[in-house]
């Protein structure tokens, strides 16, 4: 069974090709970091302009990298939802004419899960019962994934999400747009215990975290320096904030994990593709016997084959979408 999956939600307009649920046949993105970069972040109006440009071309990209035509295909998945209305519509509306004009089933699939799925392309079946820390531009949150086949959300940011920190406070100290990857690279060179900076909700009993406070610590601390006609150690300032970050993932995913009985970790989004993450989870769960399964970098940020594996997840359980299928941008898990 060869399914195609289209996402479109967000600033990558990207089209994977999977077969028989575990085998990634391809995976093309034509990404838009280039225009929304002069900005600082994504804007909206442009990114679903620029799928509008990107989609067909890419669909054709990632047909011929998979060997396979249009007509070879079992099933036309694509995101729904959650993301920016404009641009899910752009993707929404492509799969529909797909599916129609060749007529092929269609599938709607929730990014999110789509995040936490893509992981059965390099570890096989995900095996209930695990933890997911999905981590993105958009989102934070800890799931479960029970014996029933189910999420069910234990915890999440109540305010910014992972990814939009690490954007944040890039932008703030001068470097590029993605700001994880930059601050990633640049906190190599640093000390990730020079600055203390806040844990916020770290020792609550729930899952919840919140990294707005972080944020504004960060920009605290620069001011203070500044004020004090002193020069910042950035790579310190990038370590430091990281581990805060990093710190508060790993706490309440492990501590998620020991009070719910889950016997594995699955890392997923964007910020999954963070190294110190990655580094301070294998040792946590190595600790813990706990088992963890991390895409590879490429599979943890935006792609089409983790649209095309949940998309083959739901055609094999007969879950279908009717040619009405709408977009959310607040999907929930
Ligand atoms: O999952 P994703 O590609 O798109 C959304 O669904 O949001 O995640 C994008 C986010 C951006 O905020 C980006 O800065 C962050 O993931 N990111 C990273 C790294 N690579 C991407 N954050 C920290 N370290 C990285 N290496
Ligand atoms: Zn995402």
């Amino acid at each position: 069974m060869l399914v195609l999956g289209i996402e479109t939600s967000c600033d990558e307009t990207a089209v994977g090709v999977v077969e028989d649920r575990f085998t990634l046949r391809s995976n093309v993105i034509a990404s838009q970091v280039e225009l929304h970069a002069p900005y600082g972040g994504v804007v909206p109006e442009v990114a679903a302009r620029a799928h509008l440009e990107a989609l067909l071309p890419t669909i054709d990209r990632a047909l011929v990298e998979a060997g396979c035509g249009l007509s070879d295909v079992d099933a036309v998945a694509v995101t729904s939802g959650p993301g920016l209305i404009g641009a899910l519509l752009v993707g929404v509306s492509a799969a529909k004419g797909l599916a129609l004009a060749h007529d092929k089933p269609l599938i709607g699939v929730n990014h999110l899960r789509a995040h936490v799925e893509v992981a059965q392309l390099e570890h096989g079946e995900l095996e209930p019962p695990l933890a997911a820390l999905v981590v993105s531009g958009g989102h934070t949150s800890i799931v479960a994934l029970g014996e029933d086949g189910r999420f069910r959300q234990l915890g999440a940011t109540i305010d910014d999400a992972a990814g939009e920190a690490f954007d944040k406070i890039a932008r703030f100290l001068g470097l590029g747009y993605p700001g994880g990857p930059e601050i990633d690279r640049l906190a190599r060179q640093g000390d990730p215990h020079a600055i203390a900076f806040p844990r916020a909700m770290r020792a609550d009993p729930g899952y919840d975290v919140s990294l707005s406070g972080l944020k504004t610590a960060v920009v605290r601390y620069l001011r203070r320096l500044e004020a004090a006609g002193q020069e910042p150690d950035l790579a310190d300032v990038a370590a430091s904030f990281q581990e805060a970050i990093v710190d508060v993932q790993v706490d309440k995913t492990l501590r998620a994990a020991a009070d719910q009985g889950l016997e594995r970790v699955v890392l997923a989004g964007g910020v999954a593709a963070n190294s110190r993450l990655r580094a301070r989870f294998a040792e946590a769960c190595g600790q813990a016997g706990l088992g963890l399964l991390v895409p590879s970098v490429p599979l943890c940020t935006d792609n089409g084959a983790m649209v095309a594996a949940s998309g083959a997840n739901l055609l094999a359980a007969g879950h279908l979408a009717p040619l009405e299928l709408g977009v959310d941008p607040n999907l929930p898990l």
